[in-house]
């Protein structure tokens, strides 16, 4: 399935897509990001979908879900530096969450720096309510990490 808006398509990752994926999340997390070979593992389960996000043939955007029991734990969003802040993460945030509802998933959960205000903005324009905080969860540098849930 695909969305279209402002000549930029929302659609399913396929595995011709993991390597710029993978230079995405890269150039968004450093050295923190998943390996090409961890996208790679994520992207074959059957219990995962991952979206990616495209404009002129080049992909500038991916989210990714796992399904566990019904939940889907959001693990990847990441969109590239030129293209942000033009509701690119929102579009695919939005496919994400209608086509997870497909593959049985009641509820969205995530973690989030408490620094990470355009992904705290990001979750929280789409309806994602936060539940708690993992006092110094993250490391490089440490920080607190807010959960947020989405129930429906
Ligand atoms: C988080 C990220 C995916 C958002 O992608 P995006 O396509 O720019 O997101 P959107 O444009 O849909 O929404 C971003 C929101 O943050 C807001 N925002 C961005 N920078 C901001 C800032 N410095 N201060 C306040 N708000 C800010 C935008 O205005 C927008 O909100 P709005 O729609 O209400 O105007 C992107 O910044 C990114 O790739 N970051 C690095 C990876 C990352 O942190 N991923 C999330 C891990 S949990």
């Amino acid at each position: 399935m695909i969305q279209d808006f402002n000549n930029i398509l929302i659609r399913d990752c396929t595995k011709e897509d993991m390597e710029a994926v993978s230079v995405l999340e890269k150039e968004a997390f450093g050295k923190q990001a998943w390996t090409a070979e961890q996208l790679k593992d994520a992207f074959l389960r059957n219990d995962t979908l991952y979206v990616v996000a495209e404009t002129d043939g080049k992909v500038i955007g991916v989210c990714g879900v796992q399904n566990i029991c019904g939940d889907g734990e959001i693990t990847n969003v990441s969109v590239n530096p030129d293209f942000r802040n033009c509701k690119v993460a929102g579009h695919m945030l939005d496919y994400l969450i209608e086509n997870g509802k497909k593959m049985g998933i009641s509820a969205y959960t995530l973690e989030v720096r408490a620094g990470n205000i355009p992904a705290i903005k990001l979750y929280e324009n789409a309806g994602f309510v936060s539940e708690g905080v993992r006092p110094g969860f993250y490391d490089n540098p440490k920080e607190d990490a807010v959960i947020y849930w989405l129930r429906f």
